[in-house]
């Protein structure tokens, strides 16, 4: 018998956030554990452009969920969440999370990941010790396969022991979060878990993102921007099996331990444009011009990593969790996802948005 643990999920409003909400809160059908884990589940979410309050739209005013719109850089703020909510659990999410907007301007990526990282951490570090250092405390720190730099195509895929190597802006403020999460355990006995997942797709992913990119501008019949040569290589996960993982890390990892998760699930970019073309295609609905055509291959992304792929072989053994989606399956869904959900993505195209694209896409070679 698990005691309901009190939640408090950072950046709750974004992609992998909100999807995990929706999760623990049991509405997704292939949950290992039932609804009644969470007694309460708050979110903090700053609601920047990538946090969006409609994903959650079905469970504000629902007993027992909380969204509060405020920074995770905010210490006062945090320390009274944490105090007036009695949390015993952070799942942190928030961050900047785009690569290509953190070679623009990567000053918000120190402030939200570094920074706010640390915030969370030192507001955590007094709550907790205020109360005694209770035993079913966790603070998990969701973190990304970048750390561990670029793979060449016969290296063996990242494990837990590979050395960090970022290079990127995004990459280098996730690695200094995942240092001072891994400190505070070291240092202070917090218990702290520390994952590193590879590229997530699904619903509520926001349209700047490849997978969610190519859909909409397939429906809008824009170009389809291909980095480089297109043979860049990630390991994909459906966001529900890093939901899975993450709850399984939860409930039964050991503090201070980190795992890494991944599809094991290799696919080079254009294959997946491709892929998203021809699902698109077989669609019944009207599409502007046929996808295929609309592949353009532009230029590279300035330090762009080759190849991304995960070991998973310790949480396999440790924990028992696999993938259960299959490539092919999820990105189907997705793609149907996007297709009928005109009414999330469409107010997202916004103003900052149309200039975000014309900058990174309009003058590209
Ligand atoms: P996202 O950009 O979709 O969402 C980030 C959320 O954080 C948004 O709701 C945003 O409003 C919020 N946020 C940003 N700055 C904040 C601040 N200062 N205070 C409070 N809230 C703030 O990101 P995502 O794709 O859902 O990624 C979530 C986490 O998972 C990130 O830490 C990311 O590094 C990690 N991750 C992502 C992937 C992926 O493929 N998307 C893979 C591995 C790990
Ligand atoms: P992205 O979704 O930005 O994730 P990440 O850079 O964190 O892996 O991009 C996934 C891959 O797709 C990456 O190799 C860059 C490439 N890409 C394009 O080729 N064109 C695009 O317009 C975007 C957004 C990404």
């Amino acid at each position: 018998m698990i005691t309901p643990r009190v939640l408090l999920t950072t950046g709750g409003a974004g992609f992998i956030g909100s999807n995990f909400v929706h999760y623990c809160q049991g509405q997704y059908s292939k949950g290992q554990y039932s609804k009644g884990q969470y007694s309460e589940i708050c979110v903090l979410d700053a609601l920047t452009y990538a946090g969006n309050r409609a994903t959650l739209g079905d469970l504000e005013g629902q007993d027992g969920f909380h969204l509060i719109e405020g920074n995770i850089c905010d210490a006062g703020l945090v320390a009274q969440i944490l105090a007036a909510h009695q949390i015993d659990t952070v799942v942190h999410f928030a961050a900047e999370s785009h690569v290509d907007r953190s070679i623009s301007g990567p000053a918000a990526f120190v402030q939200t990941n570094v920074v706010g990282t640390f915030t969370l951490l030192e507001a955590f570090r007094h709550h907790w010790q205020e109360r005694g250092k209770p035993e079913q405390f966790r603070f998990l720190h969701v973190s990304t396969d970048e750390v561990f730099g670029s793979l060449g195509p016969d290296d063996p895929a990242f494990s837990e022991v590979t050395p960090y190597a970022p290079n990127s802006p995004y990459s280098a403020s996730k690695a200094g979060s995942d240092h001072l999460v891994r400190a505070y355990f070291h240092t202070y006995g917090l218990p702290t878990l520390i994952t590193n997942c590879s590229n997530n797709y699904g619903p509520y992913q926001f349209p700047e993102k490849l997978i969610p990119l190519m859909c909409i501008n397939i429906l809008l019949g824009k170009p389809l921007p291909v980095y480089g040569d297109g043979q860049n290589i990630r390991d994909w996960l459906h966001v529900e099996d890093h939901c899975r993982a993450l709850e399984a890390v939860l409930l039964k990892a050991k503090p201070g331990e980190t795992y890494n998760i991944g599809g094991n699930n290799q696919v080079k970019n254009i294959d997946i444009v491709e892929q998203i073309c021809d699902l698109m295609e077989s669609w019944a609905g009207e599409l502007p011009i046929s996808p295929k055509k609309l592949i353009t291959f532009v230029g590279d992304r300035p330090g762009h990593d080759r190849r991304y792929a995960m070991n998973i072989a310790k949480i396999q053994r440790d924990l028992s969790w696999q993938p259960h989606y299959d490539f092919a399956t999820g990105l189907k869904q997705t793609v149907d996802w996007y297709l009928t959900h005109r009414d999330w993505w469409q107010p997202l195209l916004s103003d900052e948005y149309q200039g975000y694209y014309a900058a990174l896409y309009g003058d590209r070679p």
